[in-house]
């Protein structure tokens, strides 16, 4: 059944909410035939596939022909677009150009900005032209050159009260949910227990309403994953081997068969 706004928030204090990325129609189904709720189009396309080394060079270009993949493959679960680098900033008129493309383009169903207290004027104003938004806060990956480095956040009194500020803010924005990624998991706990949205948590704990994953690193795709990313497959050392044998065939002239 197709996952709504509604079915999302519905979850909150009832049943953990699962989002999964996908940056493309194969993986989009495959995420859709395991039920996740909600499929991020994230701008970690940029470090998972494009080969660059953060999310910061990733441009709305990118975004919508990656979130187009992922919606024709129709998906029961939401399709969430990430808003990248830069364009949250440029002003109103451009966000709201953006989300527009996202939206009718790239056939996302909601999109997700990173910014705390900060961007509630501007979600609150993406939300009455009838955009659904996630927030992202904790640490934002889009701020890496500001910050030096990834971190954990909200572990001091000082950045719990941030956060939290930040979360209530983003709710009375109108956000549909909140993503809390590297939040100190008592500041995370907090944040859920204080909003009436949903949370979803990455490298956060596990009291958020649901978690989400980037899809290489749960499959073991990645060289070097997060140390909070289950590994749930083996598939890069799978995929060498499949490709390591195939090109043994071709040389031993196994593949093809004559027929
Ligand atoms: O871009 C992304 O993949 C994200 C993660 C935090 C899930 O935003």
């Amino acid at each position: 059944m197709k996952k709504t706004l509604k079915t999302i928030f519905k979850k909150k204090g009832v049943e953990k909410i699962t989002m999964l990325t996908a940056y493309d129609a194969l993986f989009a189904k495959l995420a859709s035939q395991a039920d996740i709720d909600i499929i991020l189009i994230g701008d970690s396309v940029g470090n998972t596939i494009l080969g660059y080394d953060s999310t910061v060079p990733v441009t709305i270009d990118d975004m919508v022909h990656h979130t187009a993949a992922v919606a024709r493959a129709k998906p029961d679960s939401l399709v969430l677009s990430d808003v990248p680098f830069g364009v949250a900033h440029f002003g109103f008129d451009k966000i709201l150009h953006d989300c527009r493309r996202l939206l009718q383009e790239g056939g996302a169903e909601a999109v997700k900005i990173e910014g705390g207290k900060k961007m509630a004027e501007t979600i609150s104003k993406l939300v009455s032209a009838g955009i659904a938004v996630m927030g992202h806060i904790g640490l934002e990956p889009q701020q890496i050159l500001r910050l030096g480095g990834y971190r954990k956040f909200g572990k001091t009194d000082e950045e719990r009260a941030a956060i939290l500020e930040d979360a209530k803010a983003l709710e009375a924005a109108g956000a549909f949910a909140l993503l809390l990624e590297m939040t100190d998991s008592q500041t995370a706990k907090l944040v859920t227990e204080s909003v009436s949205i949903p949370t979803i948590g990455i490298g956060s704990g596990a009291d958020c309403d649901g978690q989400v994953l980037v899809c290489a690193d749960l499959l073991g795709l990645t060289e070097r994953a997060p140390s909070f990313a289950k590994k749930y497959a083996n598939l890069r050392e799978e995929i060498i081997s499949a490709y390591k044998a195939y090109a043994g065939d071709v040389k031993s002239g196994k593949y093809p068969e004559n027929k």
